[in-house]
């Protein structure tokens, strides 16, 4: 990239609606250099006239395209949403920290993600399963609304089948649905945690983490073993506007994932 100022185009090659207010993007990257990311990062995605906001990499590291899945929600989102095959799309990045699979490697790992908390999550998902046999136990609780809301649900026996175990929550009952109703935090206390061993890793929204942490405090995990992933307004993605500060962090450079210790004091943060 000459700078990352610059956005570069990318070439729509799919466009799905996976639920209501999500679809989901594969992108073809004009320069081969942005397919190299780590889960947990973001592209600043932009179309000319509509801005840029941060989106996360759904897709898994290695993959030969890039996947973004967007909620819509205002002004580029809807945008985005009208793009089809073959329409330009705009990157610059990826930008920020992501997850190190070698920090997590030999944990049993308990991943919580909450609505569309999963996008970000699906890419640590995919790492890690393309190495399975590096990690201990793994489990997924996801929770979302309503069981029409959850997302990429016709993965999940592919995830199960690869070694994870996956629960499912949603918010209120429907007739159809067979499984768990009520918040994330309902299953936490089902889950097997071998204490100094597990690392837990959150992404939802903010409601969302103050009642997860505890919960997993509950279960012995402390600040050292929790991964989280913030979201706040973000306009350049590199540490110049200042738009995601809290105290002395710029989220999309420093972050946006973060262990828990690391923002020690910050009550802001969570
Ligand atoms: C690191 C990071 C990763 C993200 N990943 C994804 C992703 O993978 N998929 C996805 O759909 N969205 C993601 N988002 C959120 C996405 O950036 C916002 O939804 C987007 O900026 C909205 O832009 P817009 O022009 O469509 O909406 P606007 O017209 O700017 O606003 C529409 C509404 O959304 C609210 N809003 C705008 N930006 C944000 C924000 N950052 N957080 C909360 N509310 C906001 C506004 O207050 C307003 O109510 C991510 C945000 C961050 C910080
Ligand atoms: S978005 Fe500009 S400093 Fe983080």
């Amino acid at each position: 990239m000459e700078t990352p100022y610059q956005p570069i185009a990318g070439t729509v090659e799919r466009s799905i609606r996976v639920s209501e207010k999500e679809r989901l993007f594969s992108v073809i990257p004009s320069d081969p250099t942005l397919l190299k990311y780590r889960p947990g990062q973001f592209y600043m995605v932009g179309l000319p006239g509509y801005g840029e906001a941060p989106i996360s990499i759904t897709s898994g590291p290695g993959e030969a395209l890039i996947e973004l899945c967007v909620r819509a929600v205002g002004n580029l989102t809807n945008a985005l949403h009208s793009l089809r095959k073959g329409d330009k799309i705009w990157l610059r990045g990826p930008f920020g920290r992501g997850f190190d699979l070698e920090e997590l490697e030999g944990k049993d790992l308990v991943f919580v993600a909450g609505g569309i908390g999963i996008v970000p999550m699906r890419s640590l998902l995919k790492a890690v399963l393309g190495r399975r046999e590096k990690f201990g136990r793994l489990t997924l609780i996801y929770g979302s609304r309503s069981p029409d809301e959850l997302l990429f649900s016709e993965e999940m026996d592919g995830w199960r089948a690869a070694g994870m175990d996956v629960k499912l929550t949603v918010d209120r009952a429907e007739p159809l649905w067979k499984g768990n109703v009520g918040v994330v935090t309902t299953l936490i206390p089902k889950v097997e945690v071998a204490q100094k061993n597990t690392v837990g890793v959150i992404i939802g929204p903010p409601v969302m983490y103050r009642f997860v942490i505890l919960s997993l405090n509950a279960k012995g995990l402390g600040p050292e073993d929790i991964f989280v992933s913030l979201e706040r307004r973000m306009k350049c993605g590199l540490g110049k506007c200042g738009h995601c500060q809290i105290n002395s962090l710029y989220i999309c450079q420093c972050g946006p994932v973060f262990r828990m210790s690391e923002l020690k004091g910050m009550v802001e943060a969570i």
